[in-house]
């Protein structure tokens, strides 16, 4: 029989001050999905990012791709403040104008005025690493960690020849979430709650059968659709990658789900779909498609913000986690455990 593990403490989910330390020690040391390639395909065009609260643009430069701290080096004023467009050639700062080329070389500080010991070389944006793999960009914001392409091996070994590449961009939805971002992240890596939770969801997939696999970085459930579910949205794979990115496969494309904290009780749910050309032509099975998903998550917000308010309440402190079926949980917490140690 395998052991039972504890979960981690109540205080975890609610410290101000661990937050601040997560932020570091695994928001800015892990890769972080930022949009699709198709977004950044001509140069100057530019996308931005608030990573765990560290703002990132990201730009198509004349060399290829670049990104950078989104933080003016004179006094901090925001250089690209759209979600996405074209910055025209320059990144220009919104405060007093400093104008940075697309290498993030400091090339107009505007009207200045003349000041001894002032080099514009001095005062370059900060870099941010950014790498892409199949069609999807990812950033880096400290040094180390792994390359992309390991972090993200065994995703292509299960997906890649799931139509991954055969879809376009099909819109955006975000939803805010009065949770922990962990919280968030544990209800994604277990099956557990389906029944209680999705009766919907439950319907289209045999969750009796739900399965959690662990593969480096990533962690695979799958279940299988039931025999009348064959108008399913769901295709019963989903991955999520660590820390704080799911990918939902569907029948027709798949959703990368971004899970982003705001804040020790606060989290926004960024989700990008992308599907085949001619379900994303068709507007009813497009909404079909998103209001599926928004039907699941406003099920988990409504039980997360729950948890949220529990482990607020002061009375609760460690569980324990099912080997059966909160293996997940159990990867997520060891890996978070092991980034703040
Ligand atoms: S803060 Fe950017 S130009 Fe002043
Ligand atoms: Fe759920």
């Amino acid at each position: 029989m395998q052991n039972c593990p504890r979960t981690m403490s109540a205080e975890t989910y609610r410290d101000p001050a661990r937050f601040e330390a997560e932020r570091r020690a695994i928001f800015a040391r892990s890769w972080q999905f930022i949009g699709h390639a198709r977004e950044l395909s001509a140069m100057g065009d530019a996308i931005s990012a608030n990573i765990a609260g560290f703002p990132i643009v990201a730009v198509r430069a004349e060399e290829g791709l670049r990104a950078f701290h989104n933080v003016c080096r004179h006094r901090a004023g925001p250089l690209f403040t759209q979600d996405k467009g074209n910055c025209g050639g320059r990144l220009t700062c919104a405060y007093h104008g400093w104008a940075y080329d697309l290498e993030g070389r400091l090339r107009n500080a505007r009207d200045f005025g003349p000041a001894q010991g002032f080099d514009p070389r001095d005062f370059s944006l900060l870099p941010v690493r950014i790498a892409q793999w199949m069609d999807l960009l990812f950033v880096h914001i400290a040094e180390g960690g792994h390359d992309l392409e390991v972090h993200l091996a065994p995703l292509g070994r299960r997906m890649g020849d799931h139509k991954l590449m055969q879809t376009v961009p099909a819109g955006r939805r975000t939803h805010d979430i009065a949770c922990n971002w962990k919280i968030y992240v544990e209800n994604y890596l277990e099956g557990y709650h389906i029944p209680s939770v999705h009766p919907a969801l439950d319907a289209e997939i045999d969750s009796l059968k739900y399965e959690v696999t662990l593969e480096g970085d990533v962690c695979f459930h799958a279940a299988p659709l039931r025999d009348a579910a064959t108008q399913a949205v769901y295709n019963g794979l989903w991955a999520f990658v660590s820390p704080n990115l799911g990918v939902n496969v569907y029948g027709h494309g798949f959703m990368m789900e971004r899970v982003m904290p705001l804040g020790h009780q606060r989290t926004r749910l960024i989700y990008d779909y992308y599907l085949t050309s001619e379900i994303a032509r068709d507007p009813v099975q497009t909404e079909k498609i998103l209001n599926m998903s928004a039907h699941v998550t406003a099920e988990d917000k409504w039980i997360c913000e729950k948890v949220q308010e529990n482990i607020e309440a002061g009375v609760y402190d460690t569980g324990v986690l099912s080997p059966r079926h909160e293996q997940g949980v159990a990867w997520f917490q060891r890996r978070v455990s092991a980034a703040l140690s």
